[in-house]
């Protein structure tokens, strides 16, 4: 893993105490930070990634105390899965504290938090000993940058600093889960839907994680994508129009366009796929058309993000 110095480190931590706006690596994607009691820091997300008020933000926190900072209900079951989960790409929804400004949360009276466990994120988090309001450090439903050089194409000089801390692991976005009432998976992601219910029994599913818009306030059917239109597809429905790349697992394509082998396995492909689509977003083909991956629980994540892409 590349690390960061000491010196950026403090200077990193020292902007985020002064309401400016840091871009740091987590396990999942790169994150645009901000002092998340502060109403002020915090709009200053929502401006430089040009996202609507409506979409609430994850609140990232290093030690399990703090998450009483963030949250004003801890269930037991919140206390087994961090116990399992944590530090690591799971997303919480719990009632929030009084001291979490409406921005952070989107008017809504619970908040999302989590405990990341890229050690950057977590060194960060010590230093400048502040909860951090993170979203995905991109453009408003743009790519999530799964490298510091994504970051600094989306968002330029909108970003007071940049930490690099090499690619991301994951490589996509933490599993949101809704403990307000019946657990409710809002997105899938780094932890899986089986993951979950191992640890505290059934899971329902929130309308539209899997098909269509809005499981939860910000998940917009179209998010994530790349600027050239992106077809998931079978192979006989790719076009033959223009210059395209198919992203195959295991089938071969129809002849004429290009073609990238992705993992076959759902972690790794996971891991690749932004960074893959940031490398052909580039390479300023017509379309690109991406194998439909097996429609089973272990691809779940992948598929949900490939569908939003896509749409
Ligand atoms: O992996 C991640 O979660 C990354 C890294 C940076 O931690 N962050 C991320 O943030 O993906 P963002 O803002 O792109 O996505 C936040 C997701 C949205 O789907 C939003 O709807 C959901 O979390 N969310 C946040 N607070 C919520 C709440 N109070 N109720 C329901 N959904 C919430
Ligand atoms: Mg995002």
């Amino acid at each position: 893993m590349t690390t960061v110095s000491q010196s950026d480190l403090r200077r990193a931590a020292k902007l985020l105490r002064a309401g400016k706006l840091v871009a740091f690596p987590t396990e999942t994607v790169y994150g645009l930070g901000a002092n998340a009691l502060s109403a002020e820091a915090v709009q200053r997300i929502f401006e430089a990634k040009g996202r609507p008020r409506t979409s609430p933000l994850i609140v990232h926190i290093a030690v399990l105390e703090d998450v009483h900072k963030v949250v004003s209900e801890w269930p037991e079951a919140a206390q087994r899965l961090a116990e399992e989960f944590w530090p690591g790409p799971l997303t919480l929804v719990l009632p929030k504290q009084a001291a979490v400004p409406d921005i952070v949360t989107a008017g809504l009276k619970t908040v999302g938090v989590r405990m990341p466990s890229h050690p950057v994120a977590l060194a960060l988090l010590k230093e400048c000993g502040l909860p951090l309001a993170a979203p995905s450090a991109n453009r408003f439903a743009q790519l999530s940058p799964t490298t510091a050089e994504h970051v600094r194409r989306s968002l330029g000089d909108r970003v007071d600093f940049v930490l690099d801390g090499g690619p991301c692991a994951v490589g996509i976005e933490s599993t949101v889960l809704s403990l307000v009432g019946t657990p409710t998976l809002l997105r899938p992601g780094g932890i899986s839907r089986e993951q979950l219910e191992e640890v505290i029994g059934p899971v329902a599913v929130a309308s539209g994680v899997t098909e269509g818009p809005h499981a939860s306030p910000g998940m917009h059917a179209k998010h994530y994508s790349p600027r050239t239109r992106l077809l998931l597809s079978k192979i006989g429905e790719v076009p033959h129009a223009g210059r395209g790349v198919y992203l195959r697992i295991a089938r071969d394509p129809e002849d004429g366009c290009d073609v990238r082998q992705m993992p076959t396995n759902p972690q790794e492909y996971a891991q690749a796929i932004y960074g893959t689509l940031h490398d052909l977003d580039a390479a300023r083909y017509d379309w690109i058309a991406v194998e439909h991956p097996p429609v089973t629980s272990a691809w779940e994540a992948v598929v949900d993000r490939l569908r939003r892409a896509a749409h």
